[in-house]
């Protein structure tokens, strides 16, 4: 049998047990274990409660308010704990990372066919000698077109197809303006390459608006067309194949005398002028030559232009089309994929 002091004795011990077993409780679920052990239907709470019909009549109203006050208390307890618990919890998952697990690893750029190309390019005129320069590409009508022997009204500034931004200035057409700011501030012996973007009002399937050019040039005593030959078939050799045909073709530009287009055999086909199905070949149009540039020797008109002295010097000028080497030596055929900037495409040159 209970007594009233008994039950009111075990009544308040659960008060203390319920705090240090909270005080243990680490998890939710470990609190819910505490919760219906003590406040539960068959928990600690109600097992006393259930004794309260033995106490007299007298005594059971005190008890029952007691034990409506430890209930109280109890519940009071848990629910601290239980927002305690759900504020550490939320805390955890916020800072909670794994410092093990591997990263995203981020995509590795690599560089443009054009401009590895251009590099290319460079690298094997800078072996032969060659300095690399560079100039503006809003160009003066001077520059672009009057020193290098296209006065107003000439009518190979037609073939051009010029951008202007104002009369007397323009997108530069080509890049041999940077023959002339060169020689203008050297004196001869002067080599150099000048790649740089350049501009043309044209835009279809083998034009574009914009392409790259790389000029070269060579002044000095005794340079003859031999020379200029030397230089752009060992050139042609090393940036495609020391197998690859080299021929110059006779062209007209005004600003050199004689003047001569550059062929190499056509490195898709063999110069066979059939791709390997049996079709045409669509990068040579079945000539089994493809152009690759255009050059000569400096006209004397030029050298008169940056006070050059004719009777003593003579130099050889080519410009060549970068995107035109770039499509042959990687075998592309479609100039527009260039100027796309499909992520496909251009991680094959990585
Ligand atoms: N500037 C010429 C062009 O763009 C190419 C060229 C450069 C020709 C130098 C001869 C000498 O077509």
């Amino acid at each position: 049998m209970n007594s009233s002091a008994d039950l009111s004795k075990n009544l308040k011990s659960l008060i203390q047990n319920f705090k240090i077993v909270l005080d243990q409780a680490s998890s939710l679920q470990e609190l819910e274990d505490a919760r219906v052990d003590f406040l539960g239907r068959k928990g600690r709470l109600a097992s006393i409660m259930s004794c309260l019909p033995e106490l007299s009549k007298d005594d059971r109203p005190a008890l029952g308010r007691l034990a409506n006050e430890v209930k109280d208390a109890l519940n009071d307890l848990y629910s601290e704990k239980t927002r305690f618990l759900e504020e550490q919890k939320q805390q955890l998952s916020m800072a909670s990372f794994d410092p093990t697990f591997p990263g995203r690893a981020p995509d590795v750029g690599s560089l443009h066919p054009v401009t590895k190309v251009i590099n290319d390019i460079c690298a094997i005129f800078i072996r032969l000698g060659f300095d690399v320069v560079t100039g503006p590409e809003v160009e003066t009508d001077f520059y672009n077109f009057e020193a290098l022997n296209l006065p107003p009204g000439h009518p190979a500034r037609d073939m051009q197809d010029t951008l202007y931004i104002s009369e007397n200035v323009v997108l530069r057409t080509h890049t041999s303006p940077l023959q002339v700011r060169t020689m203008l501030k050297r004196k001869p012996p002067v080599a150099a390459i000048a790649p740089g973007k350049v501009y043309r009002r044209d835009s279809d399937l083998t034009h574009t608006p914009m392409f790259h050019q790389i000029e070269g040039f060579l002044v000095d005593t005794d340079v003859n067309m031999a020379d200029l030959r030397g230089t752009l078939t060992a050139f042609a050799h090393e940036i495609f194949d020391p197998g690859v045909k080299v021929r110059f073709r006779p062209s007209f530009f005004p600003f050199t005398e004689p003047s001569a287009e550059v062929d190499i055999s056509c490195v898709m086909c063999n110069g066979s002028g059939k791709a390997k199905d049996g079709s045409t070949c669509r990068i040579c149009k079945e000539t089994g030559w493809v152009e690759i540039l255009g050059c000569g020797m400096i006209d004397p008109e030029v050298f008169a232009k940056v006070d050059y002295d004719p009777e003593r010097y003579t130099g050889f000028a080519f410009g060549l089309g970068v995107e035109r080497v770039a499509m042959l030596k990687y075998g592309i055929g479609d100039l527009r994929m260039f100027f796309e900037n499909d992520l496909r495409f251009l991680k094959q040159f990585a």
